[in-house]
């Protein structure tokens, strides 16, 4: 038996980056996977169509995740179309790093609209779902420079720092009713977000990392599914770091 078979699962951000190959590593296990995204595009579109091929559920829906309005339509539609959500994961993110000197109310604004209230949004808009169904995993997408902070990037290590607050309350909050709620922190992962960075930068990180490696998307895939399944069925309220040691 697959690890995620009959379970199904709803991804922000999933049309590129880590949110992409946690729906195919979902996909592998078994899982019906939603998929939501800013817009519809050649990537999404391929993905849909690379899932259903493994043989499970999977639509796309385009959705901005800081809209609260829109989260409610979403799991109205799921409701609608699945009948129930096991696994939620909070994964669309954006950066705009500035120094604070320079960093702009909007840039601010945008980094925590898109971060941090994306995830109240979607847990809202689920939580009544999985209340009932008395079961459901939260997995929040952090990062560990919301841990220990890094210059340039005081309105995304907020945002990140807030997600850890808020799925440590939902743990105590939700818990009751057999609902998890955890976060990963990755450390420098290879992804479209991180090859806007400098090869110099890129490199000074590397040599800080206890693995002397930059991370996969499959590095925090494996994760995510760790806290999806029931293999991780008495974990609740934990940051696991995905980092190569780095934060150490
Ligand atoms: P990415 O930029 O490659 O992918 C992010 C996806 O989110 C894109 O498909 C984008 O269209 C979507 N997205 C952006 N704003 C959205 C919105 N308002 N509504 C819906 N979708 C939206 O980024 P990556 O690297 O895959 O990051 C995924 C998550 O992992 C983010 O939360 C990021 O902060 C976090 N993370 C990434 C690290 C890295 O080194 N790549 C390190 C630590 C955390």
């Amino acid at each position: 038996m697959k690890l995620l078979e009959n379970k199904t699962a709803l991804i922000t951000g999933a049309a590129r980056g880590i949110g992409r190959c946690i729906a195919q590593l979902f996909a592998d296990e078994g899982a019906n996977v939603i998929i939501t995204d800013l817009r519809e595009s050649e990537s999404s579109v391929e993905l849909v169509n690379e899932l259903r091929a493994k043989g499970v559920r999977c639509d796309f829906l385009a959705a901005d995740a800081a809209s609260t309005e829109r989260a409610m339509e979403v799991a109205d539609w799921v409701a609608k179309n699945y009948g129930r959500l096991d696994v939620l994961v909070n994964n669309a993110g954006i950066t705009r790093d500035k120094l604070i000197l320079r960093m702009t109310a909007d840039d601010w604004n945008a980094v925590v609209e898109t971060n941090l209230r994306s995830v109240f949004n979607y847990t809202k808009a689920f939580a009544s779902m999985m209340l009932k169904q008395r079961a459901g995993s939260i997995i929040n997408i952090s990062s560990i420079v919301g841990l220990i902070g890094n210059a340039g990037q005081a309105n995304y290590s907020a945002a990140k720092a807030g997600i850890v607050g808020f799925t440590r309350s939902m743990t105590k909050e939700l818990g009751s009713r057999g609902i998890r709620c955890n976060a990963i922190a990755p450390g420098f992962i290879e992804t479209p977000m991180t090859k806007q960075l400098s090869e110099e930068t890129r490199q000074t990180w590397v040599e800080n990392i206890p693995l002397h490696r930059v991370g996969t998307d499959k590095d925090v895939a494996r994760v995510a599914l760790f806290l999806a399944s029931d293999l991780s069925g008495y974990v609740s309220g934990q940051v696991i770091a995905c980092d190569g040691g780095l934060m150490l």
